[in-house]
């Protein structure tokens, strides 16, 4: 485990911890001194992100974010299981269910608001509390929305509703948690290599690199390392920010 770093010593939950972005989070995290609490709905993945840490006193917990009572649990779980309090979160559980949206089905709109949004919203209220409990100066809450929410995308109207919820949701919590030190921010990466993208045709993917001022997809460390900013104290007046990360991706 790292000694020092920019996140030493302090507990970190990330949720999506099985794959992609979240797995490079964990990554990064502990490579600045962070303790992980690595949640995902397949706890194996979460503990394959684990087994490629160094070792420390890491752990993964088994939570379908869209489900309060599922949070409730793995939280109540977290507590018993670490000896200091959560100082950082990040929740970047996500999924698509693509259509275009004359051909969207109800069942895959609500499922997408349910994990997406709902899951932040639920995510962000507990580990809200517990950081308000913990009556800490460096609290840090990052929401992984998408550059989506912003511009719209065919095929996504249900994806990028939810992600533009989250940047809501995102700022308001800024407003009403700054008064207990917790600062919170959105991450709002654009065509990222992760599972999540492997599904986008070749053809698409290289129309899509075109319009990429910086000429490529993003890699997921490069997503994570604006997650260690806003995680430390480099990013102490940043709150309820935006940040893009999407090598200059305009559409
Ligand atoms: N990859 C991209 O290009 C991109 C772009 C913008 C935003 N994002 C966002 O980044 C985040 C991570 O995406 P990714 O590309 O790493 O995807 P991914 O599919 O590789 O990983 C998503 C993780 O979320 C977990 N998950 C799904 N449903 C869950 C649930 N109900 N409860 C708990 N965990 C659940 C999955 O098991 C998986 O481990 C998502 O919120 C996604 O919307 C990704």
């Amino acid at each position: 485990m790292a000694t020092g770093g920019l996140l030493a010593g302090r507990l970190a939950l990330v949720s999506g911890a099985g794959s992609g972005i979240g797995r490079a989070i964990c990554q990064a995290f502990a490579k600045e001194g962070a303790i992980l609490a690595a949640v995902d709905v397949n706890k194996n993945n979460a503990e394959s992100t684990l087994s490629m840490l160094q070792d420390g006193p890491h752990a993964a917990f088994s939570v379908d974010i869209s489900s309060s009572s599922e949070v409730n649990a793995m939280m109540a779980q977290i507590k018993s299981h670490f000896s200091q309090p959560l100082i950082v979160a990040v929740s970047a559980a996500g999924i698509t269910r693509d259509h275009f949206l004359l051909k969207m089905e109800e069942k895959h709109f609500d499922r997408i608001m349910d994990i997406n949004l709902k899951g932040t919203f639920l995510l962000n209220q507990a580990v809200g509390r517990a950081i308000r409990d913990a009556e800490t100066k460096d609290g840090s809450i990052i929401n992984i929305s998408s550059i989506s929410a912003l511009r719209g995308n065919i095929g996504q109207a249900n994806y990028c509703a939810s992600k533009a919820g989250v940047i809501g949701l995102t700022k308001t919590a800024a407003k009403e948690l700054a008064k207990f030190n917790i600062r919170v921010n959105a991450v709002l990466p654009g065509f990222i290599e992760t599972p999540m993208t492997d599904v986008v045709p070749e053809r698409v993917r290289d129309i899509v690199s075109l319009l990429i001022p910086l000429g490529r997809f993003g890699r997921p460390e490069e997503v994570a390392d604006t997650c260690v900013f806003l995680a430390s104290d480099k990013s102490r007046y940043v709150t309820g920010a935006c940040l893009e990360v999407t090598g200059g991706l305009y559409m």
